[in-house]
């Protein structure tokens, strides 16, 4: 990402409403340190399976420090997307890229609700994160998808993902989408 070393304001221009399959209209915007509450609120409402495939670990406790490190961000080297609810108020999910050093790989992860998928908010936070990798003059994209995640696997494939095994953790998928040969949206 361009300029790392130069914090960036609060992005407010990455605040969007998507539409998904079914005509919903789902406001998102980057994640600010004031989500902490709702963000927890999130972690502790999923469920052991849904935390291992987000984070690799079912631990259940969520400190401050944990936490912080997913809401209080470096835009310039990372972003998050939150999903609201229509109150505005209930986190519907989160999709996240966080850039290497050298700002030419970015590492996703995506986690929503139980009671919000299916309609293709999934599919949406999902694009809107590539976007946001392209804009910033990315390379690639990768994430770590445990290989019985079989449903974000096919969601990778069909985004246009190249799938891999890790040889050091059998049980975890690499997925990378290659940006470079591509046009900024
Ligand atoms: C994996 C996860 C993010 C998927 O979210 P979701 O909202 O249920 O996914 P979607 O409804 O967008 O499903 C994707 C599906 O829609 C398709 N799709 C959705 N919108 C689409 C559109 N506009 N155009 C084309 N295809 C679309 C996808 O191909 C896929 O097809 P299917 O429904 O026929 O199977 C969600 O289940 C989750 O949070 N899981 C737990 C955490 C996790 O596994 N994270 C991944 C580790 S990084």
């Amino acid at each position: 990402m361009t300029g790392a070393s130069v914090p960036r304001p609060y992005p407010v221009k990455w605040e969007r409403t998507l539409v998904l399959r079914d005509g919903s209209r789902i406001y998102v915007r980057p994640i600010r340190p004031d989500d902490e509450p709702q963000i927890k609120w999130l972690l502790e409402h999923t469920s052991g399976r849904d935390l291992r495939f987000r984070f690799f670990t079912t631990v259940k406790v969520f400190t401050h420090e944990f936490l912080a490190a997913l809401t209080n961000l470096d835009y310039s080297r990372a972003m998050a997307f939150v999903a609201f609810d229509e109150s505005g108020k209930e986190i519907l999910g989160v999709v996240r890229l966080h850039s290497d050093d050298g700002h030419q790989s970015g590492e996703f992860a995506i986690l929503l609700r139980s009671d919000s998928r299916g309609r293709g908010l999934g599919w949406a936070m999902m694009n809107l994160m590539i976007e946001y990798g392209r804009s910033e003059g990315l390379k690639q994209i990768t994430g770590q998808v445990l290989c019985e995640n079989r449903p974000m696997l096919a969601m990778c494939r069909e985004l246009g993902f190249q799938i891999h095994v890790n040889p050091e953790e059998r049980d975890v998928y690499e997925a990378t989408l290659t940006l470079e040969d591509q046009p900024a949206a």
